[in-house]
């Protein structure tokens, strides 16, 4: 069958999606231009997709021959999944795999906003550090301190087993409470989204895009976050109101932030990198060589799996494409 793969995967799972398939893959390290996608997604069977690419209804009609997306990433809110699921399309993520790289990548974030440690290297780098002081670039306390997180699924839960080597207390919102017991061995306390964003001193946020989750967290939120907090994102950006956030810390109503994603990705809000207060990362969270590769793998099984005619491991929309209609 024909395969296309939007953006560069390992080697080693380029072979394994080569054994009985006709494979183009691509091999800049970038996102596959959608003129080029469309133009070509006609004669496909498989679509093993990065979240770059923007699969709705506009390209699945030009794909009559598809039978599988696989996408290579947890989220998947650059897929029409109803769109898919009406076309018999099964399509899948990468879940698990990733949940330690990003999770580290949150606490990295909540460290550097801490610490400064961006801004002190860019101090450091630029001259600017003639002499050991005092009162020189202090930063805020983790240890012991509070987390707050938002969306306590395989990444939120990660982070809060992070926390404890801190001496965090970790508070969470979630659409869904866990069990009692969970609570009690991960050490965590549900609230609601309003006394977390008023008590927390960081605020990490680990909830999937959805029209419930865009703009969680806008002015009347960042209101209610204290003056001496930090809010990190690794999630989506579009779940915080940029412009907002830019306000916030402009106006210092809240201390800094820690950014891996933005909401009009890759732009930046206007304002946004002429704050200190701010570390900002180019959507890295699951970027080491031994999760991108695992994620690849778990894509290229899914769309094997799903062009045999099997469910695939992580399909999201299985029910949907087989339930009688
Ligand atoms: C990356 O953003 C992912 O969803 O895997």
């Amino acid at each position: 069958m024909k395969i296309s793969v939007t953006g560069r995967i390992p080697e080693e799972v380029v072979s394994l999606l080569r054994q009985g398939h006709e494979v183009e893959v691509s091999v800049e390290d970038r996102p596959m231009d959608r003129q080029r996608l469309l133009a070509s997604i006609g004669d496909r069977e498989g679509l093993l997709s990065m979240i770059t690419d923007r699969l709705d209804q506009e390209l699945l009609d030009r794909a009559p021959c598809l039978k599988m997306i696989a996408n290579c990433a947890v989220g998947y809110d650059n897929i029409d999944l109803q769109a898919g699921s009406a076309r018999g399309i099964p399509v899948s993520n990468t879940p698990g795999v990733l949940t330690e790289a990003t999770a580290d990548l949150a606490f990295a974030l909540i460290l550097a906003t801490a610490r400064r440690v961006v801004e002190g290297d860019r101090r450091t780098r630029t001259g600017q550090f003639k002499f050991f002081a005092p009162f020189l670039f202090l930063g805020t306390e983790v240890n012991g301190k509070t987390l707050g997180i938002v969306g306590l699924g395989r990444i939120g839960k990660a982070v809060a087993r992070r926390a404890r080597g801190f001496d965090m207390r970790v508070v969470y919102h979630d659409s869904r409470r866990i069990e009692a017991s969970e609570e009690k061995a991960l050490d965590v306390q549900y609230s609601d989204l309003k006394a977390l964003l008023s008590e927390a001193d960081f605020i990490s946020l680990h909830v999937p895009l959805s029209p419930e989750t865009r703009h969680l967290i806008g002015p009347q939120e960042l209101r209610s976050m204290k003056s001496t907090a930090y809010l990190i994102n690794t999630s989506r950006g579009p779940v915080v109101d940029e412009a907002a956030l830019v306000e916030a810390l402009r106006e210092k109503r809240i201390s800094g932030a820690g950014l891996d994603v933005y909401e009009h990705e890759p732009a930046l809000a206007p304002g946004l990198t002429e704050l200190e207060n701010v570390v900002l990362l180019p959507h890295v969270g699951s970027a080491t060589v031994e999760t991108r590769t695992n994620m690849a793998r778990l894509a290229a099984e899914n769309l094997l799996a799903g062009l045999r005619g099997e469910k695939p491991p992580n399909c999201l929309n299985w029910d949907a494409i087989t339930k009688p209609k």
